[in-house]
């Protein structure tokens, strides 16, 4: 930073002093605790600040907050409060953000640390930008008791009033408890480093005293587990700089907020493109499986899929794409595993993510097939009545533009849940593989003609001969296209041109609903 010369001894002072009592604050909890954090593979607080924005964009708040005193923090001295705050751009598009500074009190949350919090949230509200969270902290700051409870509480409360106001994305980058998992959790996405951060509400010491359960930290709330088990995570990605990288990505495929649409990229592939190499890609034997992840590279925009919660209820994929440049989201049966039935996680992966899509404007675009809804005992006492319903909800609710292509079986209630026409799509297409029924063909013939095969003197070749019969029916695109529920069956090979096609056109979609205060969607 440049002087004039001839500064008065009194300002050079003053100047001094604003200078050494910032350099106090960046340093936070000094070069051992920071060594500490690197050598465990973690960039600092202001690292992860620097990689994330665009170089020199970073315009820090409530620099000089110092902790709520009390008795138990008299003498603790607390440099920035543990958090560090501000604005800044990614991409040249202003974001506010916070980052959770291990090294000062492990990140802890007090009375004013959560107040510096509090400020960017609301500020990113009244300007309409997005909010970023780079979590590394212990949660509640215990010497400051029911101060740091209300802390997180004014957060929680905010986390729930901006949610589908500006989008709110977390990065979990270190051991994460407390309300430290819970202001998250009301986030639209969480993003975890792989080995170095953690998640739960109580840690192992907690759980050991309480339940006697012996567990490591890994194994309670590693990366893995809320990436495969519990579905916490969005994403787990290797190490600080790959979930920096992957915030960057997401925000390239929404809105500042939910007022505006998301930015249209460039685009390299062309809109016409034609796909004929999904002729060899899906097989019209509904016996056979075949790679939907293949399917969706190859419709859209080519590199521009991103998948979320990859691990987790892999019978469902979800996750963001292009269309000609154009922002999109894909909800897409996985007929790899358990042939893209529908179960309790794949019913709330999908209805979350619907959800998400349409609060922040992005269109979506659902590839359906799919057996039905998973049949069990373990399914219908874990509730995927409840369940399963929230996918009906969110699709009957969700306004933006919605295409549902039908690739190849449709079958029973989940044809109503993949977003059939009377569900609110708005054009449902089919492809020449695809079958609409309330149930396969085997199934059907053994209810519907049970007492014809058994009294038949040859049971196996008359339902073999049913099977036939309700195959010629019904597994076929051509009884729902006759009856309009399909608004056609496209060749695969055009079928890129024309869902970019299809959204052009239904770019200018309005849907009024009548007045609500909010809908009450199955939980
Ligand atoms: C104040 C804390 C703290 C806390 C850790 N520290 N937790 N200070 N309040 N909650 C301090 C430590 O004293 C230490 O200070 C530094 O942070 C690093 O902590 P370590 O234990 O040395 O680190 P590590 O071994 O990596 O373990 C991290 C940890 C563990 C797993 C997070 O510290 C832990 O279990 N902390 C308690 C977590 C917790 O129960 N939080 C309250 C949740 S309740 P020095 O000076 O040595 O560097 C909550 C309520 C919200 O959040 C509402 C929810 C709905």
């Amino acid at each position: 930073m440049s002087q004039p010369n001839n500064l008065s001894l009194e300002l050079k002072e003053l100047v001094a002093q604003m200078q050494a009592r910032r350099t106090k604050v960046e340093a936070g909890g000094g070069e051992e605790r920071q060594q500490k954090q690197r050598s465990g593979g973690k960039m600092t607080a202001r690292e992860r600040i620097e990689y994330l924005l665009d170089g020199g964009s970073f315009l820090e708040m409530s620099t000089f907050v110092e902790h709520g005193r009390n008795r138990l923090m008299d003498g603790v001295d607390a440099p920035g409060e543990g958090v560090v705050t501000g604005s800044g751009t990614i991409g040249g598009r202003q974001v506010f953000m916070f980052s959770q500074d291990f090294t000062v009190l492990g990140g802890s949350l007090g009375k004013m640390n959560a107040a510096k919090v509090v400020k960017v949230m609301d500020l990113a509200a009244k300007t309409g930008c997005p909010v970023i969270g780079l979590n590394d902290s212990a949660g509640a700051r215990i010497q400051e008791g029911v101060d740091s409870l209300s802390g997180y509480g004014e957060i929680f409360y905010r986390n729930a009033i901006y949610s589908g106001v500006v989008p709110q994305i977390s990065a979990i980058l270190g051991p994460c408890a407390g309300g430290a998992v819970y202001s998250p959790a009301l986030t639209d996405f969480i993003l975890m480093s792989k080995g170095s951060s953690y998640m739960f509400i109580t840690g192992p010491e907690v759980i050991k005293s309480v339940t006697r359960e012996d567990v490591t930290f890994d194994q309670l709330g590693g990366s893995s587990v809320h990436g495969r088990k519990s579905g916490v995570a969005h994403l787990a990605l290797e190490g600080d700089a790959a979930v920096l990288d992957g915030i960057k990505q997401l925000l390239t495929y929404l809105p500042q907020n939910a007022r505006e649409q998301a930015p249209r990229a460039e685009v390299s592939d062309s809109p016409t493109r034609e796909t004929p190499e999904l002729l060899e890609m899906v097989t019209p034997d509904q016996t056979r499986p075949y790679a939907m992840h293949g399917v969706i590279e190859t419709l859209v925009d080519r590199g521009s899929f991103m998948e979320l919660q990859p691990d987790w209820a892999k019978n469902i994929i979800v996750g963001f794409a292009r269309l000609n440049g154009e922002s999109v989201g894909i909800v897409a049966n996985n007929p790899k595993v358990m042939a893209g039935s529908l179960n309790i996680d794949a019913s709330d992966k999908a209805a979350r993510f619907i959800r998400t899509c349409d609060c922040y404007n992005v269109p979506i675009l659902t590839l359906v097939d799919v057996t039905g809804f998973l049949p069990g005992v373990g399914q219908e006492h874990a509730g995927i009545i409840r369940h399963g319903a929230k996918m009906l909800y969110a699709y009957a609710e969700a306004t933006v533009p919605k295409i549902t292509l039908i690739t190849r079986k449709s079958y029973g209630g989940a044809y109503l849940a993949m977003n059939s026409r009377d569900m609110g799509a708005d054009v449902v297409y089919a492809w020449p593989t695809a079958a609409v029924a309330v149930m396969g063909a085997e199934g059907a013939a053994n209810i519907v003609y049970r007492r014809e095969i058994q009294n038949s003197e040859n049971p196996e070749a008359t339902r073999a001969e049913k099977i036939r019969d309700y195959k010629e029916a019904f597994d076929n695109p051509y009884v729902a296209a006759g009856k309009g529920y399909i608004d056609d069956v496209i060749p695969m090979e055009t079928t890129r041109a024309q869902l970019i096609q299809t959204f052009a056109m239904l770019r200018g979609k309005e849907e009024q609903r009548p007045f609500r205060k909010h809908g009450n969607i199955p939980l």
